[in-house]
């Protein structure tokens, strides 16, 4: 992994005086990384931005979108598929959101994160409750008729190796906070599901104000 080799420094953080207490008191919602996971073309990044949509314009919160087709071309540019890459890729988006929820914002990231190991190590990087894992299930040969990218095609040609669900694994979670069937249900359904969920466990009100939270200190 990289960064593993590197000599053990001396790091003191520096505690800043507006803290995400504060953030959360002013903005009236509780922040959180809604982690979408799923196949390639199982529909995370339609969904995360339909639901960022519904919370920023209905809900007025600040939001933001980390997506890997647009973070792999900057932040992510260096790194591939092998499994030690994709687990840099998470680690590495797993650190972006946790400072977006500490600045308090609802971050929501559409990355296939295929390996459990990844995904439950970001969620340790956060407060319980503000890590949301959203299975965004879709059976292969579905995301294989939708190929909107036409990579399946590829795949199945041999041209990339190691693509996801096809020569390459992918984890299904055990836990998720919430499971969204896109073949089943369309997408106003599934983001009124997330949406009932956020409501439901105190993250958003329409009213502005949720009850203070547990969480927030740190
Ligand atoms: S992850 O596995 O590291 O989480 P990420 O979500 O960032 O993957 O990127 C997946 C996107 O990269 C896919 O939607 C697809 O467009 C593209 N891609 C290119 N090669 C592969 C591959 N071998 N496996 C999966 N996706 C790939």
């Amino acid at each position: 992994m990289a960064g593993m080799s590197r000599e053990k420094r001396i790091v003191i953080p520096h505690r800043h005086r507006v803290q995400k207490k504060d953030r959360i008191a002013r903005y009236g919602y509780r922040p959180a990384i809604l982690w979408f996971t799923g196949l390639s073309g199982s529909g995370k990044s339609t969904l995360a931005s339909r639901v960022e949509e519904v919370l920023f314009y209905q809900y007025g919160c600040h939001t933001y979108i980390l997506d890997g087709d647009n973070i792999r071309t900057g932040l992510n540019r260096d790194l591939g598929f092998s499994p030690e890459d994709r687990e840099e890729n998470i680690r590495r988006v797993g650190e972006v959101a946790r400072l977006f929820v500490d600045a308090g914002l609802i971050v929501l990231t559409a990355f296939i994160s295929p390996y459990r190991r990844d995904r439950d190590r970001v969620r340790g990087l956060v407060e319980p409750g503000e890590f949301i894992e959203i299975y965004v299930h879709c059976p292969l040969e579905v995301c294989e008729q939708r190929d909107v990218k036409g990579l399946y095609k590829r795949a199945r040609a041999g041209e990339i190796p190691n693509f996801t669900g096809i020569s390459d694994p992918y984890e299904e979670p055990l836990n998720p906070e919430i499971v969204v069937h896109t073949h089943l249900e369309d997408v106003e359904t599934c983001t009124a599901r997330i949406i009932r969920y956020l409501e439901e466990h105190g993250y958003i009100s329409l009213s502005g104000k949720v009850a203070s939270s547990e969480s927030g200190d740190s």
